[in-house]
């Protein structure tokens, strides 16, 4: 579907998104983001009382909102959660991918219960909620995905201690995916893509910013001369959930202040 109407590529009224991980750091910031740009947004995340706050906010702005505990990586939760939202706000056109979890494993430490939960967190989840959003996306000729995957698909610590085996793989799964899917669901309109993010300041990376000089270190690095701001990725967010994006299919957009350009 083409909209010629240039001022309005951006515009997400009348679309409901769901976002996944969105009871705080860049999951909580895309909800803003889709509930300022005119969408309905369901919060589905594990953190109960981060859900609560999110909610309590967009609502605050008089935006249309649902919040539902749901552990993504369980397909009959997403399933049950999917059914919840699309009778509560409608039928679902965008689904942001964001939930996440590391763990400090490698090939000598790892355990198989621990790396089959980051991917089960990381990857599986992305199959959970497409596959119970993509009927309606076929349907209506239109819908969005957006998996969130991170720089960390490409570059990894040789610092032992920052070791996250399982992150990596399943960061750079999600982009194999994301391609996987794009390929497939094209001809319905339907677009595929991933955000890698930098360095922002949120849960996942809250241990590293208690280490005394870790954003000064990693700020001075840094092109930009700073970590990501919140706020920073939601014009990605918002160009790749809209029909700014309408042609692109299976791609990633790196959001990282250019670190990864050196
Ligand atoms: N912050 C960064 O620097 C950075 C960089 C690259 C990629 N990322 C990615 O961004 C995404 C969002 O992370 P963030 O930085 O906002 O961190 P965050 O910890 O603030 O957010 C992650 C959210 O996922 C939720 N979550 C965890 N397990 C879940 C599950 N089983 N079901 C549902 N929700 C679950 C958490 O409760 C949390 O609200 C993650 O996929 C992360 O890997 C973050």
């Amino acid at each position: 579907m083409t909209n010629p109407n240039h001022s309005a590529l951006f515009d997400l009224t009348g679309e409901v998104a769901v976002v996944t991980g969105a009871a705080s750091g860049l999951g909580a910031d895309a909800a803003r983001a889709y509930a300022d740009a005119g969408a309905a947004v369901a919060l589905l995340d594990v953190n109960e009382d981060g859900l609560d706050a999110v909610r309590a906010e967009l609502e605050a702005k008089g935006a249309s909102v649902t919040a539902i505990r749901t552990d993504v990586s369980s397909e009959s939760e997403v399933r049950d959660a999917i059914a919840a939202v699309t009778n509560k706000l409608g039928e679902i056109s965008i689904v942001f991918n964001d939930a996440g979890i590391f763990a400090r494993d490698s090939a000598e430490t790892f355990s198989d219960d621990e790396w089959d939960h980051v991917f089960a967190v990381n990857l599986k989840s992305i199959l959970h909620t497409t596959k119970y959003v993509i009927d309606g996306f076929k349907r209506r000729g239109w819908g969005k995905i957006v998996n969130v995957s991170s720089v960390n698909a490409f570059y990894v610590d040789s610092d032992e201690r920052y070791v996250r085996d399982s992150y990596y793989s399943s960061k750079a799964a999600i982009l194999g995916l994301t391609r996987a899917l794009a390929a497939r669901y094209a001809k319905y309109g339907v677009t595929v893509n991933a955000i890698c993010p930098g360095l922002f300041k949120t849960g996942i990376t809250a241990n590293n910013f208690e280490e005394p000089g870790f954003g000064e270190t990693y700020a001075k690095i840094n092109p930009s001369g700073r970590y990501g701001q919140p706020g920073e990725l939601n014009g990605t967010v918002l160009y790749l959930s809209s029909h700014a994006s309408d042609y692109v299919q299976g791609q990633y957009v790196i959001v990282d202040g250019g670190l990864s350009l050196l």
